[in-house]
């Protein structure tokens, strides 16, 4: 359909509407849903979280969702076409759960190393975070399906999301935070934008009037703006801006008081309309509105709509190994040659617990998660492997899994639910894993209906012993065994927000004795009012001291050639909800890398993190390699890194300091305002902070120099670097360019990553690496959003990493 037409023809759609309607359109249908008009040919639209794969409306291992590394992960690759490909796959899952509109990607920056979430955001510096973004929204909306950039703008912490002020001067918020929104819009044409909890410059982010000034005034957005889930708290004041679409459904403000203040005119109707208009014209992008040609053919997809299981895994695979980043290589001490190594020891709690991704509303459920353990048993076949704890960082319980049997005899739990009085709902069985409600319940089950849950199952005669019960979740909760009730107590959310008591639950731990017969635990549970359900059931076995812990490890890793530690985050940390308090990864852990490493001189540390953590022990071990939290295949890419049958090819993404010493922004609102007073001295433009690694920095098996560096400025505005460069090393190697631009008339200010290439080399051989940047990211970059008019000169330096450049060179803009 011809552009006017189109729009002519959603406004005769609107015409047919009648005002209930509208605001019902706007106002959310459940959690996940949009209302449906069949009058009108509009189907209801579904929306699902996130950017690491799409959830679907269920959390629950039977629709389970291919889980990518976390998007910092795929930040580290630098590389736009990975990024793209990981669009089409998450394009091509949101097909398959029947989701029109994806609810990511993440373009909020790592201003705080301590930010909760920022393993589901891309970096601290805006333009790498635009590359990718722009490239993974291209890739899931050439499926056909919407992705939303979000939290436009200034959410770049949790802490007090809520309410906190985010207090931006206008040429930061212009050439930092509001960059990769910008290049969403105008590059990638994103269909849509999630607007934030948080104020921006006072007013809260639904209602923001950058909105309309800047989103949809000078970027020209003409798509569906989704506030953040109950982020619209007023009629009025929400009803008249941009904000098109209040989630979740259906208890929104709109559908509470909109329509009576359209009535008594305190909203125009003009501006419910405006809303509706958007939503129609979304609705007809993504194929829910009848009688319009949705953007992309369904039938003329670029790459087919459903990929095999075998190929999923292999692009999966091969995404972790380009986003795992080796900090460090001591004497070559990776990669481990399989054939020259028999005694491998694998310690640390993240060989088996491996994090595939952060907490939160990012959460998906993979179809299976290959850990760092296993994948090093099919790497490695002739080495003898043996594993150890070493140390128990997580403050909740594993949950029973299987080691529990449903009624049927099953692996896993039976849960059923209950009216409040006491008639059974409905029930299904489930894994033993967590189980999450409150966004979707099971079968038709009416969720305002369900008052109790129970949980139960079976453990059998082998578990006969010393054992340890948990249970965790946020409302009232009875743990029994057999007939023995063991706590009876409502466990409260306490300062985390819901989305975080839904990572990290408060728990209660008991220490029982099995007998030997087969005995059933049940759990009880009546959530807080409004809350999200997780609840897990956890056990463990006989548990042993830390310094026992400590023992076994050191013992092991003398026992070894080659010592591998794993060690990260747990749910108490890098979740949605809440922040990090310190760069540390606690006291065991350190203590632990300590042991082992002075035990083994070839220790080798993976580390299982989505941002940066403290390593005061870097120069005490042999490598070190970030692996982030590498998705559903990571223990096969992290086997396929250490044994150099791939290599490492990412780069950081993000600096990291040394401590929480070093000056680094903090995350806590004062006063109830967060002041961006760093400008856009963030991350490696901070040049009060000591790093032990800073952007752009990651190894490769081979090593390289950099010969020289020629930059040519276009007549277009266009800039063209070309790096030549000469693998140094043994083996083929991948290495990243990357350039950096300052601009003389700023001359206080660090010079700004600008772009980088990717170049492939064989042993001695020499290549040139090009990076072109087109004229309006200088324009950006440099707060020349207008026009280059002011930008006479420009002083460019390229090289490895931020630190790495090569000297500056000066060019004159050509006239
Ligand atoms: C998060 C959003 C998410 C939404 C729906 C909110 O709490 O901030 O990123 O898309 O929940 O799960």
């Amino acid at each position: 359909m011809e552009h006017s037409s189109y729009e002519a023809e959603l406004l005769d759609i609107l015409k047919q509407l009648t005002l209930e309607e509208k605001v019902s359109l706007v106002s959310g249908a459940t959690f996940w849903s949009t209302t449906e008009i069949e009058r009108v040919g509009l189907r209801s639209l579904m929306l699902s979280d996130g950017p690491a794969g799409v959830r679907g409306p269920t959390w629950s291992e039977k629709h389970p969702s291919a889980s990518l590394p976390n998007p910092t992960a795929l930040a580290a690759t630098f590389n736009p076409e990975l990024a793209k490909r990981a669009g089409q796959l998450i394009g091509s899952e949101a097909r398959r759960k029947n989701v029109d509109i994806v609810l990511g990607p993440t373009v909020n920056l790592h201003r705080s190393p301590l930010a909760g979430r920022n393993f589901e955001a891309f970096s601290e510096d805006p333009v790498l975070t635009a590359e990718t973004a722009v490239a993974l929204v291209q890739g899931i909306q050439s499926q056909g399906v919407a992705a939303t950039a979000k939290h436009f703008i200034g959410n770049d912490a949790e802490t007090d999301r809520f309410t906190a002020n985010s207090v931006i001067d206008e040429h930061t918020l212009r050439t930092v935070y509001a960059l990769p929104f910008e290049e969403m819009v105008t590059e990638a044409g994103v269909w849509a934008v999630m607007s934030s909890y948080n104020s921006i410059n006072g007013t809260t982010g639904t209602e923001s009037p950058l909105l309309r000034d800047m989103l949809r005034g000078e970027w020209g957005f003409d798509g569906l703006i989704i506030s953040d889930w109950d982020a619209v708290r007023s009629v009025e004041g929400s009803g008249k801006t941009e904000t098109t679409l209040a989630m979740p459904g259906p208890k929104t403000a709109w559908n509470k008081g909109l329509l009576q203040a359209v009535k008594d005119n305190r909203v125009p109707e003009a501006d419910l309309d405006k809303k509706v208009i958007h939503l129609l014209r979304t609705a007809a992008r993504v194929g829910a509105l009848r009688g319009f040609t949705p953007a992309v053919d369904p039938n003329t997809l670029e790459v087919p709509p459903q990929p095999t299981d075998a190929e999923v895994r292999s692009f999966l695979t091969d995404l972790a190994i380009q986003g795992s980043v080796l900090l460090r290589n001591q004497d070559e001490a990776l990669p481990i040659q399989p054939e020259s190594v028999k005694r491998i020891a694998v310690i640390g709690p993240a060989a088996e617990r491996v994090r595939s991704g952060g907490g939160g509303s990012a959460t998906v459920v993979p179809p299976h998660l290959i850990t760092p353990l296993e994948g090093i048993r099919t790497q490695f076949p002739q080495a003898e492997i043996r594993y150890t704890l070493g140390a128990d960082t997580h403050e909740l319980l594993k949950p029973i899994g299987s080691a529990g049997r449903a009624a049927s005899g099953t692996p896993g739990v039976d849960v059923q639910f209950f009216a409040s009085d006491g008639t059974l709902l409905g029930s299904e069985e489930r894994d033993g894993n967590d189980v999450v409600y409150g966004m979707g319940y099971p079968n038709g089950i009416d969720g305002d209906r369900v008052h109790r849950i129970r949980l139960s199952t079976t453990l059998g005669a082998e578990h006969h012993g010393t054992r340890r019960i948990s249970v965790a979740g946020v409302g009232r909760i009875t743990l029994s065994l057999g007939n023995q009730v063991l706590s009876e107590e409502h466990l409260a959310l306490g300062s985390v927000d819901p989305i975080g008591g839904l990572s990290f639950p408060p728990q209660r731990v008991h220490d029982v004795e099995l007998a030997a017969s087969p005995q059933v635990v049940t759990v009880d549970f009546i959530p807080d009012p409004d809350t999200l359900v997780n609840l897990r059931l956890g056990y463990a076995g006989p548990q042993r001291t830390a310094a026992q812990l400590l023992a076994e490890a050191e013992e092991l890793a003398a026992w070894a050639e080659v010592a591998l530690v794993f060690v990260g985050s747990t749910e108490a940390d890098e979740s949605e909800g809440f922040d990090r308090t310190t760069l540390s990864l606690g006291s065991a852990t350190n203590a632990l890398v300590e042991t082992v490493a002075t035990a083994n001189p070839q220790t080798v540390v993976v580390l299982n993190v989505g941002s940066p953590v403290a390593l005061p022990w870097r120069e005490r071990v042999a490598a070190i390699l970030l692996s982030h939290f590498p998705g559903q295949e990571g223990g096969t890419a992290i086997a396929r890194v250490l044994s150099g049958e791939a290599e490492p090819g990412g780069r950081l993404p993000n600096s990291w300091p040394e401590s929480d010493n070093t000056k680094i922004p903090l995350t806590s609102p004062i006063n109830g305002e967060v002041v961006y007073s760093e400008g856009s001295s963030v991350g490696y433009r901070n040049a009060n902070t000591r790093f032990s690694y800073g952007f752009g920095h990651g190894l490769g098996y081979s090593s390289w120099s950099r010969e020289s560096v020629r930059v040519q400025w276009q007549h277009n505005g266009a800039l063209t670097i070309s790096v030549s460069v000469g693998n140094t090393g043994k083996r083929i190697g991948q290495q990243t360019v990357m350039a950096f631009a300052s601009s003389p008339e700023q001359n206080d200010s660090p010079p700004f990553y600008i772009g980088s290439a990717q170049v492939t080399a064989g042993p001695g051989e020499a290549t040139t690496a090009t990076i072109t940047v087109p004229p309006a990211r200088i324009s950006r970059v440099f707060g020349y959003s207008r026009g280059l008019t002011d930008l006479k000169e420009l002083s460019i330096s390229a090289g490895f990493a931020s630190s790495d450049r090569s000297a500056p060179i000066t060019i004159t803009r050509p006239a």
